[in-house]
């Protein structure tokens, strides 16, 4: 930023929210556990620049965001009451500001997602020419309409979707409220105040991100947004399982999904198909949410001889409300007989689709233990597996 440009904001946060309704201001209903206006707030209050934040408030609820900037610790912040519109509301804060800044950022207090950067940005093309707003190339085709049909169609090339911040030099944005009052002109922002005087202003490019919260419909994605953001920083997840299981007569054996004819198969409480309840474990491990006992206790008898391959999708589905998929999944079986090389195509056939990924994301493989212990006596059959998790495409 511009070195010893010294800046007062004035935040505008007095309106009742018409559009938005409910009983509470728009600018004091909660985001994530905290009123809406008091993100811009922490925002501003780090930019070293900025010397002193007015927030206008509804007259009713002056004391209420005092408090809340007391509780927050912004000790840049003074709170006063706006007035009838947007406009008179932020004339209402550009006479409280102190002397001593000459350039005066305006940003709504609805917009919660201000950053520090654009702050800066706007901040610097305001004061090397004299005014700027962020703003946002329009993308969607716009249509002039009336009663239901369409009157025409319009250019889009030059058009903007203008944001707030928007910055000026003190002087002008005061001689354009001055005018405006004067002249009885309403305006829905202040740059547009300042073009009437003839002077030019700079776009700063923003970002939807910065949001306008208008309707109830905006919350919802804003809080969306917020909640993304806190997310734990994605980092690689993954997960080990291990499993075994006793021979037993008068058994299917199902093993990765597939039956595989022999004389024996697996003796357990569900199908006890070791490869997938490994493979269960190892996502279960990698998402941190327990083991397959903890999601379907085997002492459930709603899992007696429940097929592996659907609580294989079941485990899909833990992981999809968590906003995670299989990423990769590599299972080794450790069996004497039968042999099972020639059923591995199937098994991974049938676990990438219980996953929802492609069989290239699946790995299984067999070996004996060359007759050692009592896999190698061949009492049972073992397996382990380790599985890696992406996010879900959005
Ligand atoms: N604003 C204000 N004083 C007013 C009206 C609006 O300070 N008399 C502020 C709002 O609090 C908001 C910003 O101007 O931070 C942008 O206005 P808008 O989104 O239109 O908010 P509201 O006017 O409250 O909503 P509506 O138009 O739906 O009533
Ligand atoms: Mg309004």
């Amino acid at each position: 930023m511009t070195s010893g440009v010294r800046v007062g904001a004035v935040v505008p946060a007095a309106g009742r929210g018409e559009r938005f309704g409910g009983a509470v201001p728009k600018s004091l209903v909660t985001l994530v556990g905290h009123p809406l206006v008091q993100y811009p707030l922490e925002v501003l209050e780090r930019v070293d620049e900025v010397e002193a934040v007015v927030v206008v408030a509804p007259g009713d609820a002056v004391v209420a965001v005092r408090d809340l900037a007391r509780e927050a610790g912004l000790r840049k912040v003074t709170v006063v009451p706006g007035g009838a519109d947007r406009q008179a509301s932020v004339a209402c804060g550009l006479a409280a500001l102190p002397p001593g800044p000459d350039i005066v950022l305006v940003h709504d207090g609805v917009r919660p997602f201000l950053s520090a950067a654009l702050v800066r940005e706007v901040v610097t093309a305001a004061a090397r020419d004299g005014s700027a707003t962020a703003a946002v190339a329009v993308e969607e085709t716009i249509k002039r309409g009336e009663d239901g049909w369409v009157l025409g169609t319009i250019d889009r090339s030059q058009l903007y979707r203008v944001q707030t911040p928007q910055a000026f030099h003190r002087d002008l944005l005061e001689a354009a409220h001055r005018e405006a009052a004067r002249e009885g002109f309403r305006g829905t922002d202040d740059a547009s105040l300042v073009e009437r005087l003839g002077h030019q202003v700079r776009l700063v490019p923003g970002t939807p991100i910065n949001l306008k919260v208008t309707v109830p419909e905006d919350l919802a994605l804003a809080d969306a947004i917020l909640r993304r953001r806190e997310a734990p920083p994605p980092g690689p997840r993954v997960g080990l399982g291990f499993d075994a299981h006793r021979f037993a007569t008068g058994r299917r054996l199902v093993l990765g999904g597939v039956e595989i004819p022999w004389a024996r198969g697996l003796a357990g409480h569900s199908d006890a198909d070791v490869i997938l309840h490994a493979i269960m474990d190892a996502l279960l491990g990698a998402a941190g949410c327990g083991d397959i006992g903890q999601h379907f206790p085997p002492d459930d008898p709603a899992y007696a001889g429940a097929s592996s391959l659907g609580l294989l999708s079941r485990v899909r589905d833990v992981l999809a409300a968590r906003g995670w998929r299989a990423a990769h999944v590599d299972a080794a079986v450790m069996a004497e007989a039968p042999r099972l090389a020639p059923h591995v195509p199937a098994m991974r056939a049938a676990i990438a689709g219980a996953l929802g990924v492609g069989e290239d994301r699946i790995n299984v493989k067999a070996t004996t233990l060359e007759g050692m212990g009592a896999i190698g006596r061949e009492e049972g059959i073992a397996a382990q597996a380790v599985a890696s998790l992406e996010d879900l495409p959005r």
